[in-house]
């Protein structure tokens, strides 16, 4: 039986193989330079200079198309049986960014991005390109949409002080943070919830909200939530999976405050103040540093995995030869490029 860990063996040793054949094939034709409506200070796409735009698409060609497609649609020869599939530049749809949900992400995301990868996928870290390679590549992705010149610029989202900066024991932060995740928030309608029913009334009667007397089915799992691009996205289990941009408390603040573009993770930054109906102060953006460092500590206690081959893959450190990968479940993945979409769904959930 072909489980996500194998598709994950099956997408980054196909990937890499195909982009490295791949390589070359973008269309000599594409006109790069584009308008120059926006602001240079704002991260959006303004005449950049030719010469960074040629060797973005060069450094493109080489690296990226293999998985993103030489039209930057994400359709790469490598993207078929990728989950979650390569990124659509062509509809500017940015996950991981310091702006709102919707909104285009800043330069410096999409430079963090390339740079570190997405763990848990089959994107790459870059780290070992140059500089400025890597930023003649975000210069060059904004070459295949519009977006980039049409939208207005929007605002990133405010980072506050955080609360507990000082305290070098976290524990209050991720006390409050349980308490919010369980009680205001609720992030366990997509999220696993961390606690026993009992336990999240608790919460909500602390914070004065109503008790529950209804909760999904499988509390104690995440759903699969349905992005915008129709594809189905597995919501993360803190003590489970890996995060796509990393656990450091201010990436987990931005993807909390900020959201992520294209999916079901909402933006909190704009609806984590509340009040009671009397006034009272019940949350506000501070919490969302608490948030922070509760999520974080839940991924630390991931427990060690059992299988070796978990372990690396997790890890994305284990080379594997294209025989050795072809030998192990070259079978198997070949009915699943058959393409049989629920079983994979199936197989997926049940991890
Ligand atoms: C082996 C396949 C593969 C290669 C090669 C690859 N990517 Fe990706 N990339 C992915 C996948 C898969 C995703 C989507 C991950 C997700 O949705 O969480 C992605 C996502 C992205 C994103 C989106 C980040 C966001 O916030 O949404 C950017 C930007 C990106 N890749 C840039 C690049 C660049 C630039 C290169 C070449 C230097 C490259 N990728 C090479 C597989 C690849
Ligand atoms: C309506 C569903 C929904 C709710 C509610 C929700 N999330 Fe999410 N969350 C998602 C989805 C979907 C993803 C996965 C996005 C992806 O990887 O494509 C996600 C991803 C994340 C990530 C991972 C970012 C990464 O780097 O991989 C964090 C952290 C997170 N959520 C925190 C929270 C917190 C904290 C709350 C409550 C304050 C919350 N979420 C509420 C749907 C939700």
């Amino acid at each position: 039986m072909l489980n996500r860990l194998d598709i994950a063996i099956a997408t980054t040793c196909c990937g890499v193989g195909f982009w490295l054949i791949a390589a070359g094939c973008v269309p000599q034709d594409r006109q790069p330079v584009r308008g120059k409506t926006k602001a240079a200070d704002t991260g959006y796409q303004v005449g950049v200079d030719a010469t960074l735009l040629e060797e973005g698409r060069q450094t493109y060609a080489i690296y990226c198309v293999g998985c993103h497609g030489e039209n930057g649609d994400g359709k790469g020869p490598a993207a078929a049986v990728m989950h979650p599939k390569p990124r659509d530049f062509t509809n500017a749809k940015f996950k991981f960014s310091s702006r709102r949900n919707g909104d285009l992400p800043t330069d410096r995301n999409l430079f963090d991005t390339i740079t570190n990868g997405l763990k848990g996928t089959a994107m790459p870290p870059w780290k070992l390109l140059p500089e400025r390679q890597r930023w003649s590549l975000v210069a060059y992705l904004k070459t295949f949409s519009d977006k980039w010149e049409l939208y207005d610029v929007a605002p990133v989202i405010p980072v506050v002080e955080d609360p507990y900066a000082a305290s070098p024991d976290k524990s209050e932060a991720i006390a409050r943070g349980a308490a919010v995740y369980h009680g205001l928030a609720q992030c366990w309608t997509c999220h696993p919830a961390y606690a026993a029913r009992d336990r999240i009334n608790a919460y909500h009667e602390a914070m004065g909200l109503p008790r529950r007397e209804f909760f999904r089915e499988n509390l104690d799992n995440a759903v699969a939530r349905i992005s915008t691009d129709d594809s189905v996205v597995f919501v993360p289990d803190f003590r489970r999976d890996l995060l796509r941009a990393g656990t450091s408390v201010e990436v987990l603040y931005r993807s909390i405050a900020a959201g992520i573009t294209g999916t079901a993770m909402p933006t909190w930054v704009d609806s984590i103040e509340t009040q009671s109906n009397a006034g009272d102060q019940i949350t506000t953006r501070g919490d969302l540093w608490a948030l922070a460092y509760y999520v974080q500590s839940l991924t630390e206690q991931r427990p060690p995995l059992l299988a070796a081959a978990d372990i690396t893959i997790r890890d994305r450190e284990m080379i594997v030869s294209q025989d050795d990968w072809v030998a192990k479940i070259g079978d198997s993945l070949r009915s699943e490029m058959g393409g049989d979409d629920d079983e994979e769904e199936e197989e997926e959930e049940e991890e």
